[in-house]
């Protein structure tokens, strides 16, 4: 098949905004013809200064195969209301994050295709090479990473489009994973957000306390958990050793101690509608 990268075009709409910046600075590195969409005078000011030249919506969206939406969860609702009745027959909506699409509040066309692609960042077991690559950590620099998309399309050709696409916006991609639409909020916000990045915060809530409340060193305090934080999750996620019989009692006290016993229920689907609700400021996700 032909590389998609030497026939289509792409639009990349808040491409001042931190996604933006990131996929159009990959974007750049491609065949891909790419026009850039931004809004606002502080972004509008950022994608000039990155050496690119603004195109005005209606003309990027009209002539693209491809329209990313950068923009915030918030706002595509209407910034999809405005440009899709644009864009031309065939082509493919890509946003960067599935509560908007799940939730029903993007508009869609039967002429025109969904798709939804999300970064894995670089996974903490990733062999790393080079300082470039250790200081990639949310990945679309130097850490190759994987992806996650969704289509709502069972055209292989399309797929090959969105996945030609998702490994430049991304790149350095190992894989790209394919799941449907309700699968990838299962996994964002629920699985990665919800639940990683919550224990992530946790952990610095836990190290703060440990210093400013019970007056460890700090570096002593630090270097314990970051050490500690790899072996739980290389014995966790990749059994690398058997934690000691001391530690796994410990375990269990915190597991009493912090978790409830219906935690799992986040996983359930009334449960991910009221957790996207309020990311989405909505009353209640109607379908
Ligand atoms: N920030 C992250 O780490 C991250 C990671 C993965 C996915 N995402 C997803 O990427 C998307 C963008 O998030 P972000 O964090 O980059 O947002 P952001 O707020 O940093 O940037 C959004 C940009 O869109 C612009 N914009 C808003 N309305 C516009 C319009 N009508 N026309 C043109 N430009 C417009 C804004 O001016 C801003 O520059 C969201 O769907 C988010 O969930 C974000």
């Amino acid at each position: 098949m032909t590389d998609p990268s030497d026939t289509f075009s792409i639009a990349v709409i808040g491409a001042g905004g931190k996604m933006g910046m990131r996929v159009s600075n990959n974007l750049v590195k491609t065949a891909y013809r790419t026009a850039y969409v931004e809004n606002s005078p502080a972004g509008r000011e950022r994608v000039v200064a990155a050496g690119r030249e603004l195109t005005d919506a209606a003309d990027a969206v009209s002539d693209a195969d491809i329209v990313v939406f950068a923009v915030p969860d918030l706002a595509l609702q209407s910034v999809t209301g405005d440009l899709v009745p644009q864009m031309k027959p065939g082509s493919i909506v890509l946003t960067l994050d599935p509560a908007a699409a799940y939730a029903g509040l993007l508009t869609t066309r039967p002429d025109v295709i969904q798709a939804v692609a999300h970064p894995c960042h670089p996974s903490v077991f990733l062999q790393r090479e080079t300082p470039e690559q250790w200081a990639d950590t949310f990945g679309g620099i130097a850490a190759p990473q994987d992806a996650i998309a969704a289509v709502e399309s069972e055209d292989p050709a399309v797929q090959a489009i969105v996945e030609a696409t998702v490994r430049a916006i991304f790149a350095p991609v190992i894989d790209v994973h394919w799941v449907t639409i309700k699968q990838l909020a299962q996994l964002e916000p629920t699985l990665v957000e919800t639940i990683a990045c919550m224990i992530g915060a946790l952990l610095k809530e836990s190290l703060d306390e440990a210093v400013n409340t019970m007056g460890v060193p700090e570096a002593a305090a630090r270097s314990i958990l970051l050490g500690h934080t790899q072996v739980a999750l290389a014995n966790s996620l990749r059994g690398d050793n058997p934690f000691s019989d001391a530690c796994l009692i410990a375990m269990d006290y915190g597991r009493e101690s912090i978790i409830k016993d219906d935690w799992k229920k986040v996983f359930r689907d009334d449960e991910l509608d009221k957790n996207l609700a309020r990311m989405l400021h909505l009353e209640r996700i109607e379908r």
